[in-house]
């Protein structure tokens, strides 16, 4: 059953609809999935706490609405087509049964491995179909999951072990990435043994490289599915216990574990899916995202199974081994819908149209574009040619936090607007604020995005740090979720995001607290200080740029520069590396020692001619030197 809006003048009925009466919304919108138990109410909530309660007191699990659900119907349908990153390698698909099957032996294997509700397991794996059974097997047996992009660093993965006392790791030996073969078990033994809460880990053989299999800690994932039952009994999930953590940068050094709940996110990733891409039934629909970001839970794995589409994985990159690769999996399997992030197509757009000239492209019927700002030049090129003028881009704005889409064009039903993220998903009643507090109405205004009433899927806590959540999104306007972008609203009332107005950056459409590199450069010993903002670049939206005072000992610059690079690679990831480093003499602060990064901002986009008044700094003369010394 879908309850998907088909025409203009219907989105605006039902947004009507849902602001006025948002409860009787809803419960129209729950009562087509499969409750164990009806609710008793259907929304509790406060802001202040915050306290959000979706659903009261029902009981389900999401797997029984993606799997038993589609059984008898659909069963033989595709739910998940697997594209490995070499194309010369065979694909894999797996049915609805196929993944029924799957999830249920899974599910065996945790309990055997003494996974009960409740306990927290860290996945780190490829982009193979082995990770969303993970995913769906712990939340059929309601454990909590928290998968981690595995190109984070042992550093990075075991903070995050130690942050949810991850009892149990599902990881691969390695991960097949373009021309590279990635040694991810490694990383997982360096991250287990600085940790202590790990009592096994699940290896799904995928590169067969050698690994070190610890006796007693380390499992094979096939020998543990090995003769395991077919089937298996959901457990009983109350609608607001945990499904998932998902960690997540923010304007503080450390990452935060953004908590989504089973019933709510289950409700609001489903309908947002189906509305915004106008999801038919036999569609193909292709998300390029990782499953280690929010994109990839929502809109590869959760949404589009419990619709019961047919959602494509893929586990290589845009460019390997030729820059059409894309497309040569949009023609392979007819693809109808496909969803991906600015970075990728402007990375693409680099190439020219030729890599593309070989490709039909005649089964695509909708784009989507998330993660970050689209740029108009992207917007155009993407909408020729890929589109061919003919499929409507839905610009998807959204976050960690939202758990689902918030505001964008239902595919071919809402106008689109070059880089316009259009209009608010039914449920979303947002909030324009400015900097004193007071909501902006009307129209062609700009401020900062707020959200004043609860939707199913948003976040309900940071994990173990409620005031965490509450400083970070309920308290900068009172009674309303804090977003951190700005953005406009024109003379149609159409929103538009202008990107991030806190010391958050967007790479690639992946966030980065400049306050988390920062602490990873100042790790390298020679680092005095350091301040790292964003600066506009071509391809990835914002590149990273630290200033860092170093005491130089004997290094050259270069040397110094490469082992800072490290420095980050090793304590974060690769995706935080700085793109440039500036070795400088001092920081420009205040008389009260704050670094003033709105002047290293400027500097930075080479915007030398409006850095403001600078003579109330500690040090005016230093600016003048970092702007010689620019790189
Ligand atoms: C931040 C959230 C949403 C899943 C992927 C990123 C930026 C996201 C858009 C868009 C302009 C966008 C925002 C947001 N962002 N989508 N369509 N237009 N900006 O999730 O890592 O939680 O990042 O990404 O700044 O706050 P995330």
């Amino acid at each position: 059953m879908s309850d998907r809006i088909h025409t203009l003048s219907g989105y605006f009925h039902e947004y009507q609809k849902s602001v006025t009466q948002p409860e009787e919304f809803w419960a129209r919108i729950a009562d087509s999935f499969h409750w164990k138990k009806r609710w008793d109410k259907i929304l509790e909530w406060d802001f202040e706490g915050p306290n959000v309660k979706w659903f009261q007191n029902a009981k389900l699990n999401i797997t029984e609405n993606i799997l038993e659900r589609h059984l008898f119907t659909i069963g033989d349908r595709p739910a998940i087509i697997w594209e490995p990153n070499d194309p010369e390698e065979e694909g894999r698909t797996l049915t609805y049964s196929d993944l029924y099957r799957e999830v249920c032996k899974f599910s065996n294997v945790l309990i055997e491995q003494g996974v009960k509700k409740g306990d927290k397991v860290i996945i780190y794996m490829p982009m193979v179909p082995e990770a969303a059974i993970a995913m769906l097997g712990c939340a059929r047996v309601g454990a909590v999951h928290s998968v981690v992009f595995a190109g984070f660093s042992s550093n990075a993965l075991s903070d995050r072990i130690d942050d949810c006392g991850a009892k149990l790791i599902i990881t691969s030996d390695g991960n097949f990435r373009g021309n590279k073969t990635i040694p991810v078990k490694a990383v997982v033994d360096e991250a287990v043994a600085r940790t202590s809460t790990v009592e096994s880990v699940i290896v799904y053989q995928r590169t067969k490289q050698e690994v070190v299999m610890k006796e007693g800690l380390d499992h094979w994932w096939h020998e543990l599915m090995d003769g395991k039952a077919e089937t298996h009994l959901a457990e009983e999930m109350d609608a607001e216990d945990m499904l998932f953590i998902l960690y997540t940068s923010g304007s503080t050094g450390q990452p935060k574990g953004v908590v989504h709940t089973c019933g709510g996110y289950m409700v609001y990733t489903k309908y947002s899916f189906e509305n915004v891409f106008q999801y038919s039934p036999g569609d193909v629909y292709w998300c390029t995202a990782d499953i280690g970001w929010i994109t990839g839970h929502s809109y590869i794995v959760y949404g589009p199974l419990l619709a019961g589409a047919t959602s494509i994985m893929f586990e290589g990159v845009p460019t390997y081994p030729h820059p059409g690769r894309f497309w040569e999996i949009v023609d392979k399997y007819k693809v109808n819908q496909f969803y991906t992030a600015p970075t990728a197509i402007r990375a693409l757009q680099a190439f020219g149209t030729e890599p593309i000239a070989p490709y039909s492209l005649e089964s695509l019927k909708v784009l989507g574009s998330v993660g970050e700002p689209i740029n108009e030049e992207a917007w155009h090129w993407y909408h020729t040619h890929i589109g061919k003028t003919r499929c409507p881009i839905v610009d998807t704005w959204w976050q960690t936090e939202t758990g689902g889409i918030m505001v964008s064009p239902l595919a071919g039903i809402t106008p689109t607007k070059p880089a316009y993220a259009t209009l608010p998903l039914p449920g979303i009643h947002l909030a324009i604020m400015d900097t004193e507090g007071k909501e902006l109405s009307g129209n062609s205004v700009e401020g900062n995005l707020c959200v004043k009433f609860p939707w199913p899927g948003m976040l309900r806590t940071t994990y173990g740090d409620h005031d965490r959540c509450k400083q970070t999104y309920f308290a900068a306007y009172k009674g309303m979720y804090f977003t951190g972008d700005g953005v406009k609203r024109d003379h149609d009332g159409y929103y538009r995001i202008l990107g991030r107005v806190d010391d958050v950056i967007n790479v690639s459409g992946h966030r980065m607290g400049t306050a988390e590199v920062e602490n990873a450069i100042n790790e390298h010993p020679l680092v005095i200080e350091s301040a790292v903002v964003g600066y506009p670049h071509e391809v990835k939206g914002q590149g990273i740029y630290a200033y860092v005072i170093c005491d130089m000992k004997n290094r050259t610059e270069a040397n110094l520069i490469g082992e800072i690079k490290d420095t980050v690679t090793k304590i974060i990831g690769p995706i935080a590396k700085p793109d440039k480093i500036q070795i400088v003499p001092g920081l420009p602060k205040t008389r009260s020692g704050k670094i003033m990064r709105r002047i290293l901002r400027k500097i930075a986009d080479g915007s030398m001619d409006s850095l403001g008044d600078t003579s109330t700094l500690l040090d005016p003369d230093v600016v003048d030197k970092i702007i010689e010394g620019k790189v």
